[in-house]
């Protein structure tokens, strides 16, 4: 079976974009691949954070992925710091990496550029050797990524070409260049299209767990009266009609969207049933919509909250075998560049 692994950050509460973009696409590829779905908490100390909160909005995303259909009798579920060799693999990625190469990441230059040189820590810079060592510790074939990360992945594949060059060796060569003889060369994984899902304030802008008004996204969690609150005030404009696609109507094409996503329908059936409503009766069908999908979901993670021990155990469970795999890449990588062995 191909392995694919794939992660959120516990930098706050879980949103509608985070479901719709990333953990409802994960379900499906439970029963075709190997699947590894971890908490990044380590990533999620780049930029200044709250430490009283960190702990809990991990086993928060823990609960989450359980609550939405990550099953762990077929997927491994952990938390990223549980795993020591994520660090440590990350030091010997970082040696062989370029300082050019992450001077160029678009995500680093826009959030320093807008925090200054003096604020920003030294993490934002390495972030995405930190994420090649997510992927490239556990083999995976294919890695699910969204636009904004399309460079990180390419990034992690370049670092996995050089590693396999510098200290592959023969066995490299011989393999074509292809496979590697340290790491696999990981493959990106388009998400369904559509799925990138907009801020309910602004339709240019992604919504976004830092953005500082909670009215711009819907949290999984949102009780149903403050989801309806939501999509009741948020953004619309003054066309008649409902439409997909029109680019001067951003926030009518991310409603339409998410209606179609929460709905399971297809984009011919939701343009046919929406196309003459006006904005007044299509956010009441979209909240109610929302607030449908999103009920079976709470009842499951208020049930996964309540039982501590089972998600403790889940996340031990995930950890030791998370490890065993990590261990093996982490011994090889040590190996192939000269270390002593143990
Ligand atoms: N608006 C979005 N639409 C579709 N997918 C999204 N993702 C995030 N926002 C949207 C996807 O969610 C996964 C987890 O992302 P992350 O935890 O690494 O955080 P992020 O991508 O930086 O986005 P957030 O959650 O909004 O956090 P902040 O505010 O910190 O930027 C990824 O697969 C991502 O593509």
């Amino acid at each position: 079976k191909k392995r694919i692994v794939s992660g959120i950050q516990p930098t706050g509460s879980v949103h509608l974009g985070n479901y719709l973009g990333a953990i409802k696409n994960w379900i499906p590829l439970q029963d075709v691949y190997e699947t590894l779905f971890f908490i990044v908490d380590l990533h999620a100390i780049t930029l200044p954070y709250d430490v009283q909160e960190l702990s809990k909005a991990t086993r928060a995303t823990a609960a989450i992925y359980l609550a939405c259909g990550v099953d762990v009798a077929k997927a491994s579920v952990f938390v990223q710091s549980h795993v020591r060799a994520h660090v440590e693999l990350m030091w010997l990625l970082s040696s062989a990496t370029p300082i050019g190469w992450l001077n160029r990441m678009i995500q680093f230059k826009e959030k320093s550029r807008k925090m200054g040189d003096e604020n920003v820590g030294v993490a934002l810079l390495t972030y995405p050797v930190l994420m090649a060592s997510d992927i490239l510790l556990y083999q995976s074939d294919l890695v699910p990524v969204g636009e904004d990360q399309k460079q990180h992945l390419e990034l992690t594949r370049e670092l996995a070409g050089r590693l396999n060059f510098l200290y592959g060796g023969r066995k490299w060569k011989k393999m074509g260049g292809r496979g590697g003889a340290i790491f696999k060369v990981p493959e990106p994984l388009i998400p369904p299209s559509g799925a990138r899902v907009m801020s309910l304030t602004d339709g240019l802008s992604k919504m976004s767990k830092s953005a500082p008004s909670d009215q711009s996204r819907i949290n999984l969690l949102d009780p149903k009266d403050v989801v309806a609150n939501k999509i009741k005030r948020c953004k619309t404009d003054s066309y008649p009609g409902m439409e997909f696609g029109n680019p001067d109507r951003p926030e009518c094409n991310n409603l339409l969207t998410i209606y179609q996503l929460v709905s399971g329908k297809t984009k011919e059936e939701v343009s046919q049933e929406c196309q003459d409503m006006n904005w007044g009766t299509f956010k009441t069908l979209l909240a109610d919509s929302i607030i449908d999908h999103l009920h079976p979901i709470q009842v499951r993670y208020e049930e996964i909250m309540s039982d501590s021990a089972y998600l403790d155990r889940i996340l031990v469970e995930g950890a030791t075998k998370a490890s065993s795999i990590a261990d093996a890449t982490l011994n090889n990588v040590y190996q192939a560049m000269g270390f002593l062995k143990r």
